[in-house]
C-alpha cells in the first residue's frame, strides 16, 4: 500500500470508494458523501495538499480530505469525508490516511483541524471535544462529536467554526 496526493484523474475512483464505504441498505442509492465530495472538489475551499489517497498498486482503496473553513476571519481546516473501501477496512488504512493528513498539517504549521465524527474512532488520533477548547459548531447538538486535533494551542483560534459551503451547515 502507498499514499499520495489526489489529482483530478483520481476523482472517479475516489467517488467509487466513497460510495462503497458509505453505502446503506440499497447499494444503488448514492450516499450523500459522494455529492458532498463532488462539491468540495469544485469549491474554493478545496486544497489539493489536503486530499490524500491510499492505493494498492494502482487501485484507490482509501481517501481523506480536509477543506478550509473559518473561525471568524481565521482559516481552519475541517476534515471529512474519510473513506476506506469495505474490503480493505480493519487493516490500518484509515489510520495511515489520518496520520498522513496530520503530517501535512503539521508541515504547514497549522494550529489544528476540526471534524464531526465518532469520538470512539477519532480519539485515537488525538481528537478531543472542540468546545472545551473554545471552538463551537454551528449546530450545538453535535456536542462531543465536534472534535479538534490540536497541533499548536498558542495559535488555536476560538469562536464559531464555519465549514466550507458544500457542508451546508
Ligand atoms: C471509519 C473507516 C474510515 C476506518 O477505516 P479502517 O481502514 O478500517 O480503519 P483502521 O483499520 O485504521 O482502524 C480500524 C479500527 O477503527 C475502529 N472503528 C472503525 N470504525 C469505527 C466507528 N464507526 N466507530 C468506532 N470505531 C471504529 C475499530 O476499532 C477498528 O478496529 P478493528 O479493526 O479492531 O475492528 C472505515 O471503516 C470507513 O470507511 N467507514 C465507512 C465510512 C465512515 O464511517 N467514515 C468515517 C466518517 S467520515
Amino acid at each position: 500500500m502507498h499514499i499520495r496526493g489526489e489529482v483530478f484523474d483520481d476523482r472517479a475512483a475516489v467517488y467509487a470508494v466513497t460510495h462503497a464505504a458509505f453505502a446503506g441498505m440499497d447499494p444503488m442509492v448514492e450516499p450523500d458523501e459522494v455529492s458532498l465530495l463532488q462539491e468540495l472538489f469544485d469549491c474554493e475551499n478545496y486544497d489539493p495538499r489536503f486530499s490524500i489517497l491510499a492505493l494498492d498498486g494502482t487501485a484507490v482503496i482509501g481517501h481523506v480530505i480536509a477543506t478550509w473553513g473559518r473561525v471568524g476571519q481565521e482559516p481552519m481546516l475541517g476534515l471529512g469525508p474519510l473513506a476506506v473501501a469495505p474490503e480493505y477496512q480493519h487493516r490500518g488504512v484509515g489510520s495511515i490516511l489520518m496520520q498522513s493528513i496530520h503530517d501535512q498539517a503539521e508541515a504547514e504549521s497549522l494550529s489544528g483541524i476540526v471534524l464531526l465524527g465518532t469520538p470512539a474512532y477519532y480519539r485515537r488520533f488525538g481528537y478531543e471535544p472542540a468546545q472545551a477548547r473554545g471552538l463551537h459548531p454551528s449546530d450545538p447538538s453535535w456536542g462531543e462529536h465536534f472534535m479538534v486535533r490540536v497541533f499548536d494551542d498558542r495559535k488555536l483560534p476560538t469562536g464559531h467554526y464555519q465549514y466550507a459551503k458544500p457542508f451546508g451547515v
